[in-house]
Parts: structure tokens; C-alpha cells; sequence
């Protein structure tokens, strides 16, 4: 790699975990494990790369205001914080889920108002809106499962993957709304100022999604 400085955002978890072998084949091995660590920004093998560790749903906001040049982020996120300021170059087919409408079995009456409890207040409205249904969107930041059991909704939105949440709360898959995965995302501005050492990470990240896959 270049003697451009990067600074790469990820969050914890499971995005990091997935993507760890992309990173090593891009030749970035992180000193430390942010699992142990408590260290926001973590070294990496490159002296000139950085890793900074955030929210997953902060993701694309460090990267839009040029805090990170890059970033990984769920489709998910993604999708609600709407992409901008960012270029979304590679698909990296980790983290792979569904966003789905679930709720009890049986469905709902038809006609009424709806009530969806998500923390994907964005998508939730979207979709509904391209069905031509007013529904009302309560915003929640985690344990949507919850919601349908104590009346608190009618349905959720919320990411899917093996089924087991649902199953294990009695809800079942009603409606899909889009495949997720992580994807890489660029600075608009870090792409035009460190183009060579972004292009150069991209086209190895890419060889090692075209591997894995
Ligand atoms: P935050 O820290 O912002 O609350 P989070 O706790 O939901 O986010 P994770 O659970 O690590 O963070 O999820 C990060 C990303 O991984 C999600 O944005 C989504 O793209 C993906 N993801 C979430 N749940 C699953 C799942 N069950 N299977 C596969 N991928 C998932
Ligand atoms: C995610 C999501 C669902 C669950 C779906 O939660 O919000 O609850 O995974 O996965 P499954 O279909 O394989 O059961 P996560 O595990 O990230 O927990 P969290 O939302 O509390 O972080």
C-alpha cells in the first residue's frame, strides 16, 4: 500500500469478525482486538492505517463528514442513513441477513391502520409507502420482537437470518423488503484526494470477495 494515510470505520461484532479475513488479504491485520481492547482507535500492521471502532449505525456518518475515508456498514444502515456524501463501491457479502415485515401468525385484519415497531424507521415508511398504506411507525432501538407480544405494535421490521428470534417469540416472516449485507463505503472527498491507495484497497478487497464467495 501507499504512504497515504487511511482510516477505515467498523463497528464490533459480527460486521468485524467477517471481515477480518477480507481486511488480512488487503494486507491490514489489526494489533488489537476490539473485543479485548478498549481503544476506539486500533493500529493495524500498516503504520499509515487505522482502524476506528463505532457503532454500527455510525458507520456512515463518520465516513460522510471525512472522520473515516472508509467504512463498513450494513445495507441496513445504509439504506436509513439514505448514502450521503458516500460512494458504496463494493458489495462484501458478509453480515448477510434479510430485512423483513414479521409479526403473529395469521397476519393482521385488513383495512386498519397499522402499527410497525422498527428501529428501520426509513425502510418501514418506504415500504409501506409503496404499497399506498398509511401506517404508524413507532421507533424502537432494539428487541422489535418484543413489541408484537405486548400490544405494543401490530407488526415489526427488523433483520432476519436464521428465523430462530422469530420462531423463539411466536412470530413468523410476513414480507420481504431487501437482501442486507455489509458493503464497503468511500468519502467522496478521500476518494478524489487518496485516490491510489483506496483504488489499490478496493481491488484487493474485491479479489478477496471474489474468493470467498
Ligand atoms: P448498533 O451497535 O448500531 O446498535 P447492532 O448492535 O445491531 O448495531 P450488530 O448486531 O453487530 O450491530 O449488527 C451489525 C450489522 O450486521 C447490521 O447492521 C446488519 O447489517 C448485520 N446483521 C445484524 N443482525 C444480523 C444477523 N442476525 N445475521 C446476519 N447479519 C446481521
Ligand atoms: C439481530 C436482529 C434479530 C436477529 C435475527 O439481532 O435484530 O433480532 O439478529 O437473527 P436470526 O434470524 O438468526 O435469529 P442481534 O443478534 O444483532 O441482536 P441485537 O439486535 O440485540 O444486537
Amino acid at each position: 500500500m501507499s504512504s497515504e494515510a487511511l482510516t477505515i470505520a467498523v463497528s464490533k461484532g459480527r460486521i468485524f469478525k467477517d471481515a477480518l479475513p477480507l481486511l488480512a488479504h488487503a494486507g491490514i491485520e489489526p494489533v488489537d482486538d476490539p473485543a479485548t481492547s478498549r481503544k476506539l482507535i486500533l493500529d493495524t500492521n500498516q503504520e499509515r492505517v487505522k482502524l476506528v471502532i463505532i457503532r454500527a449505525t455510525d458507520v456512515p456518518t463518520y465516513v460522510q463528514y471525512g472522520a473515516a475515508d472508509l467504512g463498513i456498514a450494513g445495507k441496513d444502515v445504509l439504506l436509513e442513513h439514505g448514502g450521503a456524501g458516500l460512494y458504496e463501491p463494493l458489495d462484501l457479502k458478509i453480515a448477510r441477513c434479510r430485512l423483513m415485515v414479521a409479526g403473529r401468525p395469521g397476519g393482521v385484519e385488513p383495512g386498519r391502520r397499522l402499527r410497525i415497531a422498527t428501529k428501520y424507521v426509513q425502510s418501514a415508511r418506504r415500504h409501506y409507502a409503496a404499497q399506498g398504506r398509511q401506517v404508524e411507525i413507532i421507533k424502537l432501538y432494539g428487541s422489535m420482537e418484543l413489541a408484537p407480544l405486548v400490544d405494543l405494535a401490530d407488526l415489526i421490521v427488523d433483520l432476519v437470518d436464521t428465523g430462530n428470534t422469530l420462531k423463539a417469540n411466536g412470530l413468523v416472516p410476513l414480507e420481504h423488503i431487501a437482501d442486507i449485507s455489509s458493503r464497503l463505503v468511500v468519502n467522496k472527498a478521500a476518494m478524489k484526494m487518496k485516490h491510489s491507495a483506496i483504488g489499490r484497497f478496493v481491488d484487493r478487497l474485491a479479489e478477496a470477495v471474489a474468493q470467498a464467495d
